[in-house]
């Protein structure tokens, strides 16, 4: 099912067209290419965000047929795709799809059927059933096999130039979800801190920027198959340590168990009174716990976890932005309903 993965010679100057950039991870590929010198074009409705300083922004609709003519008869060395539904990807390599050196497309770990095997690799995890191609249905409960169809095009249309990156939680400056950003921020205001689980489950997530740079090497040096883009996972425990380290050394951790969060109605994941990074096990043992080594073995880098977490911090909003994160009041609540059954 993979392609093989080849290097060439690195590429200067490119001409690299973002369908996306104006928001988080594919505005992170637009702003690290025009640090490396590469000249920039960022294609979008301009609903969502504005394009980064020295991009040229272009105005498409990928959802209208005629929607790509602003770009009709250019020519680009490199396409980074972040669509989300299928039927925008054809109109998107029939333009360009011989004449672009190179291919990025940008997906998902949810495109995988299985949650519940942990050490799940590209080559051994099931996909799920791809949605039909020319849908542009974007229900979110179509997210993962609407990501498994825009796979199968770039993959069948563009072997050899194709470089499919499945990515896990991204996190980071510019984030619009607060799965990451409730630890540090969570961490830095201190006293007792409900950390869910156990410190030996699993997590994993990738720093948008490291996605970013190893987005731009691909094109820069031509790496194509498709690959997880996850850091390895290290445990629950290690990975509120080392944001402590970097955030609040003082930090005090309360291990809640599970059963005692799902008593509390505490939201897995993402959502109103939820937990991120948390996801019950063994039910989603898998979920936290890929094994990306073939990626590092490519060139996918991990900065350290303080990194991201300091410059979280530095850079986000007081609040969650999507009404996410555990509150407080629930969270002393079930703090003290806790040591009162440990009094008994
Ligand atoms: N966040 C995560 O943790 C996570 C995890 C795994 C994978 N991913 C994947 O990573 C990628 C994230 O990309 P992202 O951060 O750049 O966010 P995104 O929300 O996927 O960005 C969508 C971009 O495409 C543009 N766009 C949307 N609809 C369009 C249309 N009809 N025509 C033209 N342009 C359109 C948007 O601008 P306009 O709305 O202004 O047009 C925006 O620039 C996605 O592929 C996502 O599936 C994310």
């Amino acid at each position: 099912m993979r392609d093989p993965p080849h290097h060439r010679g690195r590429l200067h100057g490119m001409k690299l067209l973002i369908l996306g950039g104006t928001v988080f991870l594919s505005k992170t590929v637009a702003v690290t290419a025009l640090t490396r010198g590469h000249h920039v074009t960022v294609a979008t409705r301009g609903t969502s965000g504005k394009p980064p300083a020295g991009a040229r922004f272009v105005k498409i609709d990928r959802n209208d047929p005629a929607g790509l003519a602003g770009l009709a008869g250019e020519r680009f060395d490199a396409v980074v795709d972040v669509a989300r539904v299928p039927g925008q990807i054809a109109p998107a390599i029939d333009m360009w799809g011989d004449q672009a050196g190179h291919w990025t497309f940008v997906s998902t770990v949810s495109v995988y059927a299985r949650h519940d095997r942990p050490g799940q690799t590209v080559q051994t995890g099931e996909l799920l059933e791809p949605s039909p191609p020319d849908s542009f249905d974007s229900d979110m409960q179509r997210y993962g096999h609407n990501k498994v169809a825009c796979e199968n095009q770039v993959r069948d249309r563009l072997a050899g130039k194709a470089f499919i990156v499945r990515a896990g939680l991204i996190v980071g400056s510019g984030d619009p979800n607060d799965r990451f950003g409730y630890w540090p921020n969570r961490i830095a205001a201190g006293g007792e801190i409900l950390a869910p689980g156990t410190p030996q489950d699993n997590v994993q997530w990738i720093d948008v920027r490291d996605l970013a740079e190893w987005i731009v090497t691909a094109a820069e040096t031509r790496l194509t198959g498709t690959y997880d883009a996850t850091c390895p996972p290290i445990p629950r425990g290690e990975f509120l340590a080392r944001i402590a380290e970097a955030v609040n050394p003082q930090a005090r951790f309360s291990w809640i168990p599970q059963d005692i969060l799902a008593e509390h109605a505490v939201q897995p994941w993402s959502g109103p009174e939820s937990l991120g990074l948390w996801v019950p096990l063994p039910e989603y043992a898998g979920h936290l716990s890929r094994d990306p080594s073939a990626s590092v073995t490519a060139g996918m880098t991990i900065r350290p976890l303080a990194d991201t977490a300091r410059d979280w911090l530095a850079s986000a909003p007081e609040e969650p932005q999507l009404g996410a994160w555990l509150s407080r009041e629930k969270e002393a609540d079930i703090l003290a309903a806790w040591h009162a059954r440990d009094r008994r």
